[in-house]
């Protein structure tokens, strides 16, 4: 019998997430190597700071602050890029890749960015890049998307991929808290990014939708065809109008494809959800993804979006996929032909145009307080040809003005957009008013 090979794996950066990884895959190890019939060799990680004190104990030995380094060592196959950013990352992946190495990445904004330049240079040197943990924490997404639902093309993927968000409504929609608390406490409890503006503002759930819509569908959303909107203009009238009719309000990240026009939209926003369905019981920390497929019909995945463990978890799983391609044990990742037959259907396909974007929408407006007032803002929706299904309208005694939420039937973005602009014109209408959708499947 041939002796078992050596993987050598090394691991830029020692955050929440590295930490995770070093230690599970220690504690795994055994395991590991008799599943897969190798050796594991954990052979160190690159930090920025060497004397910092973490909550998982590695031996100063295996640390460097030369990330180089673990990148060049000829015994480290595999390079685990947990530092975050695009800058220095983004010359480290390549310089792996370049090794012809294969790079496990967590970094969403990474591969966002500079997807075709990465794939370019693993189809260049034959190494592999692997991203499961760029999307959705724990969730084992990418794998789904890539093996076990391939047989599938999908028309809607809808998900919940912004753990901190989905944290925050929860804690604001379920125990009262304040926007300012709940993000406090989903930074206390590690979920958060480092700048917490790119998981409020949406553009980390924007990240994983764009990979996610890539991945699917061949095509890498550009930004300004991109509807993003982060959590943060969400306030108590929005969630008891959600409450009283039956919604839930979750961060949605929304990518349709329409196979007969052959459009895509990506979009990620706030958005009211039937309580039936089932990404409205997704609740705190978790993530929940829903795929439409042709062939499977609906299927959920749901579970821990953030956090060192979830994503180690996922990081994990890459690494035992990245052992068994370099052992011959099973192909796995995007092959060399599958990249270029994605990119072929990728270029046929076109964003979807705004009238081709359609949902019935919620509004909430802050209108002086007026006889003759309702009737103004009546005749801007009358003049779009916009239909009102439901009014809420709340008084604020001595403070000269009230508050109104409302919902429409489905309509689409250039007309909601047409509506929006004439209340903003309004003289009656005091602040910017929100605007929501209400997500349904069908639209
Ligand atoms: N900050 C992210 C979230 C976790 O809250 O979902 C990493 O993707």
């Amino acid at each position: 019998m041939t002796a078992p090979r050596t993987i050598g794996i090394g691991i830029l950066g020692l955050g929440t997430v590295g930490q995770g990884v070093w230690k599970h895959l220690t504690e795994k190890k055994a395991d590991l190597e008799a599943r897969l019939g190798v050796r594991i060799d954990l052979r160190g990680a690159s930090v920025r700071n060497l004397r910092k004190r973490r909550a998982v104990r590695i031996p100063s030995s295996r640390l460097t602050s030369d990330p180089h380094a673990i990148v060049d060592d000829p015994k480290v196959h595999v390079v685990c890029e947990l530092i975050g950013g695009t800058t220095r990352a983004r010359e480290l992946t390549l310089r792996a890749l370049r090794l012809g190495k294969v790079v496990v990445s967590a970094n969403k904004a990474l591969l966002c960015e500079h997807g075709p330049e990465i794939f370019r240079a693993v189809r260049r040197h034959g190494g592999q890049f692997l991203f499961e943990a760029s999307v959705a924490g724990g969730i084992p997404i990418i794998k789904a998307i890539r093996e076990g639902l391939v047989a599938n093309r999908f028309e809607l993927i809808v998900g919940i991929l912004n753990g901190t968000c989905n944290h925050i409504l929860t804690r604001m929609g379920e125990d009262g808290l304040s926007f300012a608390d709940a993000l406090k406490e989903a930074q206390e409890l590690g979920f958060a990014e480092a700048d917490p503006t790119l998981d409020v503002d949406g553009i980390d759930a924007w990240h994983k939708a764009s990979i996610l819509a890539w991945l699917a569908h061949g095509k890498w959303a550009p930004r300004n065809r991109t509807l993003v909107e982060g959590i943060r203009k969400i306030g108590p009238a929005d969630i008891d109008f959600a409450r009283r009719f039956g919604f839930a309000l979750k961060h949605l990240a929304v990518v349709r494809r329409d196979f007969r026009q052959n459009w895509m939209t990506v979009g990620v926003y706030p958005a009211l959800v039937p309580n039936r369905d089932i990404l409205a019981r997704v609740s705190g920390v978790n993530n929940g993804i829903t795929l439409k497929g042709d062939v499977v019909g609906a299927t959920t995945l749901a579970g821990r979006g953030a956090g060192g463990d979830a994503t180690a978890s996922a990081v994990i799983g890459d690494i035992v996929d990245a052992i068994a391609a370099l052992t011959g044990a099973a192909p796995q990742g995007l092959s060399a032909e599958a990249l270029a037959a994605r990119e072929k259907s990728g270029r046929a396909l076109r964003m979807a145009d705004e009238e081709e974007i359609v949902a019935p929408f919620y509004l909430r407006l802050s209108l002086l307080d007026q006889a003759g007032v309702s009737e103004g803002v009546y005749r801007v929706f009358s003049r779009h040809k916009v239909s009102i299904a439901r009014v809420i309208q709340y008084e604020h005694p001595n403070q000269g003005r009230g508050t109104v939420t409302l919902s429409t039937y489905p309509v689409n973005e250039r007309r909601m957009a047409a509506v929006v602009r004439g209340l903003k014109g309004l003289r009656t209408v005091l602040e910017e008013p929100v605007v929501l959708r209400i997500f349904s499947p069908e639209s």
